[in-house]
C-alpha cells in the first residue's frame, strides 16, 4: 500500500529522533519497570471516547518496544473501528475475528510489522458481536497462547464509554494504559471511564496525556506524557 498522508506510519518509525519518539521511549521504560515488578505482559490502551489517541499510543509503544529487542505482538481488538492495519499498511483480510471463529490460526493471521521483533495481528473482518467475542473462552485461550510466544502483547481497544468491548477485554490483560487527550478529553467522562475500569478490577498502569502543548511558544507542538502514578486525578 502506498504511503499517504491519510495513513502515515507511526511517528516512532518515521521520525526516530523526535522528542515525541523520546517520550514514547519513556513510556516504554515505565512499562518495563512495571513488568519486572508485577509480571505485566499483556497491556491494553484505552480511553473514554474516540479520537483521544489510543491507536497512536499503542502503535508507537509497539515500535519502540520492538526496537529495544523485545518480541512484540500488537493486536487490534477495536473490532468496530479497526485501524492498526492502516497504521502499519498490512492486509486485514484475516485477523483476530477469523481466529475467534476458528477460521484461521494465530500463525496464519500474524504479520511481520515494519521492523524486526514487531508482529501485527489485525482485527480481521468486522464481526456482528465484538463484545461477546472478546469475552469468550477462545479469546482468553488466544491471549494465553500469545503469552508463550511474545515478550509483550499490546492490545488496541475501543473507547470505554462507547461500547462494552473495552471492559470485556480487561479480563484477559494484565494492565491498562489510559489515554487522555489534553485538548479535548472531558474530565467527567475520563473519570467515569477510569471508575468503570477500576470497578471491574482493571489495573491502571498509568496515564498518557496525549496532544499536550509542550510550551506556550510551541503551541503546535504535541507530545505525550506518561504518568506512572496509579491514582488518576482527572
Ligand atoms: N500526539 C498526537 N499529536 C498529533 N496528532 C495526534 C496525536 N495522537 C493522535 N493524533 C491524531 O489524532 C487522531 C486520533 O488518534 P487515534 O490514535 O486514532 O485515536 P483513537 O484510537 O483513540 O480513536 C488521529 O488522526 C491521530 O493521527
Ligand atoms: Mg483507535
Amino acid at each position: 500500500m502506498a504511503l499517504t498522508n491519510r495513513n502515515p506510519l507511526p511517528i516512532t518509525l518515521s521520525n526516530p529522533r523526535s522528542p515525541v519518539t523520546e517520550a514514547y521511549r519513556t513510556i516504554r521504560t515505565n512499562l518495563q519497570f512495571a513488568s519486572v515488578v508485577d509480571d505485566v505482559q499483556v497491556v491494553m490502551t484505552t480511553s473514554s471516547l474516540p479520537g483521544e489517541g489510543k491507536t497512536s499510543t499503542v502503535s508507537n509503544l509497539a515500535v519502540v518496544t520492538a526496537q529495544s529487542g523485545k518480541r512484540v505482538l500488537l493486536i487490534d481488538a477495536d473490532m468496530r473501528k479497526p485501524q492498526i492495519h492502516q497504521r502499519f499498511h498490512t492486509s486485514n483480510l484475516t485477523g483476530l475475528s477469523s481466529i475467534l471463529i476458528k477460521e484461521s490460526s494465530l500463525e496464519e493471521c500474524t504479520m511481520e510489522g515494519a521492523i524486526d521483533g514487531l508482529f501485527i495481528l489485525p482485527s480481521g473482518p468486522i464481526p456482528p458481536n465484538p463484545s461477546e467475542l472478546l469475552s469468550s473462552k477462545p479469546f482468553t485461550r488466544l491471549i494465553e497462547a500469545c503469552r508463550e510466544q511474545y515478550d509483550l502483547i499490546l492490545v488496541d481497544s475501543p473507547p470505554v464509554l462507547s461500547v462494552a468491548d473495552g471492559l470485556a477485554l480487561t479480563r484477559s490483560v494484565d494492565g491498562v494504559v489510559f489515554v487522555v487527550d489534553a485538548q479535548n478529553t472531558n474530565r467527567v467522562m475520563a473519570k467515569k471511564a477510569v471508575d468503570s475500569l477500576q470497578q471491574i478490577g482493571a489495573r491502571i498502569l498509568g496515564v498518557v496525556l496525549n496532544k499536550a502543548k509542550r510550551n506556550a511558544k510551541d503551541s503546535y507542538y504535541y507530545y505525550n506524557y506518561y504518568s506512572s502514578n496509579h491514582k488518576v486525578n482527572v
